[in-house]
């Protein structure tokens, strides 16, 4: 990902004259309009004249011209659907080495009006850190920020938005065996977009979500100022504590607390389809998960399946994964007591070390070392669309049987389960921008993948994830119909960054942030009150006239 050495040798003028050219040969004729030429160009002498060097800049930009340009354009795309020719591509990507770069890139983008997008992991489900409504956009790109230190002695560590959650735990690990951090399954999802959007895993019955155990944090704000929790105040603080970072400013860090773990886990997997019983499984779940001991994690994965008795018919799959913060001694006869029909015995059980849970959790094979855990060179993702709900009230056996058949009928839609309760319902709904908490017996999120390209395929998906949404409208939480932000669906809402803004923002914002969604405009308000971190979710600046009463 070297930049043109040819750059390194022309002055500032012969540079911008380049870029320019460069990009008048890579506009669509709709976008080559002389002022967007000329608006990039301003865009790169501004970086120039702030870091004081052509080379400087020549080495952190990627205009469509570089040879890299779509090598580090695809690094971190983790959703084929974004992957296409026709995807909206940022004409600019600055992959910033230094806080000065991110600051340098702030106020340049701003100065010249210039649209930013940030991406650190690329996990967004629906690319908002890569692609855009909005054309044309530049990418800041997040993945040189990577530095982890752990300081075991005051169980803290300082992880940079650009490192991912399988170093991070590969890097606690290396310094202790009895030590995690709560955030999420997937070891490639990246610290910037994950913490700032709130981030669970499966600890999160033990220890809530990873935003309960922040201390401090390094941001860039829309003035282009590096801020800390101190200097930014705690109302910033609180709302890059899950309320989204990319709507009020650059993650350049997180510090968070620790956790204790046993140095002893284990985990089982059972599974039955619907003539193995697999409702009365389901049914016991649902009584037994939000309740149970909180050091029992209890996920369920359902999908519409080939039956082994019913030949040429469809059946559900019903999948309960469990992770026990403990030895398989002390969990067997807690299932045993409580949640008998799950049936696992202590053969049943695979006990190992923290670490080593989290790549079993997500399915590697046993035995596949833990450097697996480091892997960032993926390039390649599924087509795929998620989309979430939370159900507050128990759903009755017909209610299940009636999703089950629906879900037969779409044929290629599947939904989790992942239980709340235990520290979860302990929380305030205010206490982080998570309003989630309390109330919650299990999150949906409905997933569905496919594996070729075109128009009319994706179509027919996203059809069958709206239809199951749309009928799940009855078991599932109301007034709002709650989401998950982490979970991004353009379905629920999207902002044009017009004068709509803030009644197109309460739509989704209140989904994802039910009351909690107002401390966050006020907050966006004081904090950006020209909305210069704008993206298609994100928090809305109130409008002039004051909005709602709120
Ligand atoms: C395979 C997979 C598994 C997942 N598993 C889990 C899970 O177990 N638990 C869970 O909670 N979530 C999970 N997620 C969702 C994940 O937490 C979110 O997609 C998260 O936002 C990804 O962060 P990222 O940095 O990788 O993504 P990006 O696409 O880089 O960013 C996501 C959003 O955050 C913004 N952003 C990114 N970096 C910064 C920054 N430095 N400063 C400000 N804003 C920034 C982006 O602009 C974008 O709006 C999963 C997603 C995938 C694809
Ligand atoms: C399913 O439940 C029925 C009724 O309780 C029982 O008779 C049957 O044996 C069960 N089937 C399996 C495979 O467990
Ligand atoms: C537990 O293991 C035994 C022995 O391998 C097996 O027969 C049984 O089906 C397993 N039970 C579950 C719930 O997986
Ligand atoms: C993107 O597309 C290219 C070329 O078709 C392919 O090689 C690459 O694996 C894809 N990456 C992702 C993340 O889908």
């Amino acid at each position: 990902m070297g930049s043109s050495s040819l750059l390194d040798y022309l002055s500032i003028l012969s540079l911008l004259r380049l870029v320019i050219l460069l990009l008048f040969l890579n506009f669509s004729t709709s976008l080559a309009t002389p002022s967007t030429e000329l608006t990039y160009g301003h865009f790169l002498h501004c970086l120039v004249k702030q870091t004081n060097s052509a080379d400087e800049v020549s080495n952190i930009v990627y205009t469509q011209a570089n040879p890299s340009y779509t090598s580090v354009l695809r690094a971190y795309i983790r959703n084929a659907r974004f992957n296409t020719s026709s995807t909206p591509k940022p004409i600019i990507i600055v992959t910033a080495l230094t806080k000065f770069h991110v600051q340098a890139t702030v106020i340049c983008a701003k100065s010249t009006g210039i649209l930013l997008k940030i991406r650190s992991g690329g996990h967004d489900y629906e690319g908002l850190s890569y692609t855009s409504i909005e054309k044309p956009f530049v990418v800041l790109d997040m993945f040189n920020f990577r530095k982890i230190n752990i300081d075991i002695h005051n169980e803290i560590a300082y992880v940079q938005a650009g490192a991912t959650l399988g170093e991070f735990y590969y890097r606690i690990s290396e310094k202790s065996k009895v030590h995690g951090f709560p955030a999420g399954a997937c070891p490639t999802v990246g610290v910037g977009g994950h913490i700032s959007g709130g981030g669970y895993g499966i600890m999160l019955r033990k220890y809530g979500l990873t935003i309960d155990h922040l201390i401090d944090a390094e941001i860039v704000d829309a003035n282009g100022k590096l801020l800390n929790r101190k200097s930014m105040g705690e109302d910033l603080f609180w709302a890059i504590s899950g309320g989204g970072g990319a709507s009020f400013g650059v993650i350049i860090s997180y510090t968070v607390k620790l956790v204790r773990v046993p140095e002893k886990v284990t985990g089982f997997r059972v599974q039955k389809t619907l003539e193995e019983n697999a409702t009365d499984l389901v049914l016991q779940w649902q009584k037994v998960a939000p309740y149970i001991d909180d050091r029992l994690f209890l996920m369920v994965i359902l999908k519409p399946v080939n039956s082994n008795v019913n030949k040429g018919q469809k059946t559900i799959s019903a999948l309960i994964s469990g992770l026990f913060l403990g030895g398989a001694d002390e969990v067997v006869p807690i299932l045993d007591k409580k949640f008998p029909l799950l049936g696992v015995k202590k053969e049943n059980c695979t006990e190992m070390s923290w670490i080593e849970s989290v790549p079993w959790w997500f399915g590697f094979p046993s035995g596949t070392p833990l450097e697996v855990l480091l892997n960032r060179d993926l390039d390649s993702a599924n087509f795929f669309k998620r989309k979430s709900d939370y159900v507050q009230k128990p759903i009755s056996r017909d209610g299940f049987e009636s999703i089950w058949k629906k879900m037969i009928e779409l044929g290629n839609i599947g939904l989790f389960f992942s239980p709340y309760g235990g520290r979860m319902s302990e929380i305030p709904a205010d206490a982080t921008p998570f309003p989630h908490r309390a109330g919650n017996l299990f999150e949906i999120q409905y997933f569905v993948d496919w594996f070729q390209p075109g128009e009319a395929l994706e179509e027919f998906y996203l059809a069958q994830s709206r239809s199951l949404y749309s009928y799940l409208t009855p078991f599932v939480s109301k007034n709002p119909r709650s989401a998950l932000q982490n979970y991004r669906d353009l379905d629920i809402g999207i902002n044009h960054h017009d004068r709509n803004s803030y009644k197109e923002g309460k739509v989704y914002g209140l989904k994802y942030f039910n009351n909690n969604f107002y401390r966050l405009v006020k907050i966006k308000t004081a904090a950006d009150p020209e909305d210069f971190f704008w993206h298609e979710q994100s928090i809305p600046t109130l409008p002039r006239n004051g909005g709602d009463k709120r």
